[in-house]
């Protein structure tokens, strides 16, 4: 198949690059190199069946493409920290049309491909959710105004599109809400919570949380987000269809701070410095009844081995 993938620069989209170009699959990469990184492409770029564009998916995109057979929809920042310089925080009107206006490219990429199209949505869809774990029914609690609706509100307009298409248009998409996920490859700068763990124990600097770190997340590794992206696109019959991705398995922040620091052996410190930030979820875990009834998927990788191949990773970055 010859398949696009849009954000195949970043964090996840170059693991499903290079998954797909595993499986004999010709794979497209469309990245403007935003948040991503084309080290992260070492790998990708030895295949002769990959080819990397730097575009921007919110403008006209390549008409070169040839005939498309499936398109994977993964561009966005997707960092929550406040403090980072490519988080959607900064880059908010990035976010809010990559999910908007990208998508709706996208969208008619595939459509007048016959392609099927995946669009990457997120668990911030649920907001500071009001149920946990989280259902694909539950229709969140979420903040149109608030400092993370630039892409809470982006990712669910996303996927009105999506759904407009799928109604109206006969497209065959779907989406997955992917839930925290790590491993190697989130930029140093990106600032999400492991990493920063990880990068702060390495470097004996002390482990900050926000608040007392007692607030929870569930963490999936990337190899496990691949497996569920690539089932729910490639499993017949599912256009429509809205899929959590993610682990059960939810600990407390300062839980995941004494694992990095222990699978470390580092020296630091674990303390509580800043506050917690504005409408930061206190809770956040995936119902994934549908995942495992519609695609036979269950997170595999333990968090022990997740996290240490993540450290060994850094270690050697
Ligand atoms: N990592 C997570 O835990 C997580 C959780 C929920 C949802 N998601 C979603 O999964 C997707 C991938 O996340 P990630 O963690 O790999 O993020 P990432 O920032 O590492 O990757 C995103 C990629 O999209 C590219 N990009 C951004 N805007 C673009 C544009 N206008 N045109 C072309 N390329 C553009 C970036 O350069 C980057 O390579 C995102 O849509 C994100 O919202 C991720």
């Amino acid at each position: 198949m010859k398949i696009v993938v849009a954000g195949g620069a970043g964090f996840i989209g170059s693991h499903l690059c290079e998954y797909l170009l595993t499986k004999s699959h010709e794979v497209i990469c469309l990245d403007n190199l935003l948040t991503g990184n084309k080290k992260n492409l070492k790998n990708a770029l030895k295949y002769k069946q990959f080819r990397f564009i730097k575009t921007d998916v919110t403008h006209k995109l390549p008409e070169d493409l040839g005939k498309i057979d499936a398109v994977f929809h993964l561009a966005s920042p997707a960092s929550p920290n406040l403090n980072s310089p490519i988080s959607y925080h900064t880059l908010a009107m990035e976010t809010m049309l990559v999910n908007t206006q990208g998508t709706l490219n996208l969208l008619n990429l595939a459509h007048s491909n016959k392609a099927r199209f995946l669009f990457a949505s997120s668990s911030e869809v649920y907001g500071d959710p009001q149920v946990n774990p989280q259902p694909e029914s539950y229709r969140g609690n979420v903040s149109t105004t608030g400092p993370r609706s630039v892409y809470d509100e982006a990712k669910r307009f996303g996927e009105t599109l999506t759904s407009y298409f799928v109604r109206k248009k006969n497209l065959d998409a779907r989406i997955a809400r992917i839930f925290n996920t790590y491993g190697p490859r989130i930029l140093p700068q990106d600032g999400r919570m492991l990493t920063n763990f990880i990068l702060q124990a390495l470097s004996s600097k002390p482990i900050t949380l926000y608040g007392k770190g007692e607030q929870t997340r569930s963490l999936c590794y990337v190899s496990d987000t691949v497996m569920g992206l690539t089932s729910l696109m490639f499993i017949d019959n599912l256009a429509g269809e809205i899929v959590n991705i993610g682990t059960t398995k939810e600990h407390m922040v300062k839980e995941y701070a004494k694992m990095v620091k222990e699978l470390t052996h580092s020296n630091s410190q674990i303390v509580s410095t800043e506050k917690l930030p504005q409408d930061d979820p206190l809770v956040r875990r995936p119902d994934i009844n549908k995942a495992s009834t519609l695609l036979n998927w269950f997170p595999k990788v333990k968090l022990p081995q997740g996290i240490t191949e993540t450290i060994n990773y850094y270690r050697h970055a």
